[in-house]
């Protein structure tokens, strides 16, 4: 965990400035989970980096709890909600193990881009269930690190050597799918966003 905080900490001012890829599949993620989202919501997101989805998000919902392990990266989101104007998002640093959170509170857990960054994503996705009320909605983007072209899986261990790249887990599509089912979701959306990633929604259910 230490080491994730050091390499995101590094990393946030660069991260910050660097625009999103792809515009049009952002906007599409952002609609596709706005339309689960109801105004009474409580939201978590945990890796939430400069915040700029939770932002994106604060209207739509009552609240937002947006987490991260790096205090650098939740610096400049505080800076960028202010900015913003926005007063429904608190950002709490820490991970999905330390959080001193109650079970079944909140309506919905954002996981963008983080779970293959875990050690353990399948602790973490049965963490999210329980934080879940039922009903509730696990809405995941995911870098699908197994199914990457040959060459990064060779590339990725050097760049990690050298302190370039952070801990990635190599998920699969099909992997990642067996993981929340396994914890108890249901896949109630499931869109292969781009090659190399995956968006899904997933419901815990009502009983
Ligand atoms: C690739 S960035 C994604 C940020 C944001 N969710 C987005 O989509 O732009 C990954 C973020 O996860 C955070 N992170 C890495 N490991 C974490 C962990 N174990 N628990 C919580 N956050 C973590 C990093 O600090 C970083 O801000």
């Amino acid at each position: 965990m230490k080491s994730a905080k050091v390499f995101w900490d590094k990393a946030a001012p660069r991260y910050a400035k660097s625009p999103v890829k792809d515009e049009e599949t952002y906007q599409k993620k952002l609609s596709i989970t706005r339309s689960y989202f109801q105004r009474d919501w409580s939201v978590l997101e945990f890796g939430c980096g400069t915040g700029s989805t939770a932002i994106q998000h604060a209207a739509h919902v009552d609240h937002i709890l947006a987490t991260d392990v790096s205090p650098r990266m939740l610096e400049i989101a505080e800076r960028k909600a202010r900015e913003a104007g926005i007063g429904n998002i608190r950002f709490q640093e820490g991970s999905l193990e330390t959080l001193d959170l109650a079970p079944s509170s909140f309506d919905a857990v954002l996981g963008l881009n983080i779970l293959h960054l875990l050690e353990d994503a399948e602790g973490a996705i049965h963490r999210v269930h329980t934080l879940l009320k039922p009903g509730g909605v696990f809405v995941s983007s995911t870098a699908l690190v197994a199914e990457m072209a040959f060459y990064w899986r060779w590339v990725i261990p050097v760049m990690q050597r050298l302190g370039f790249a952070p801990h990635v887990s190599p998920l699969s599509q099909k992997g990642l799918v067996t993981l929340l089912t396994n914890a108890g979701f249901y896949i109630d959306h499931e869109w292969r966003a781009t090659r190399e990633s995956v968006f899904i929604i997933a419901g815990k259910p009502l009983i």
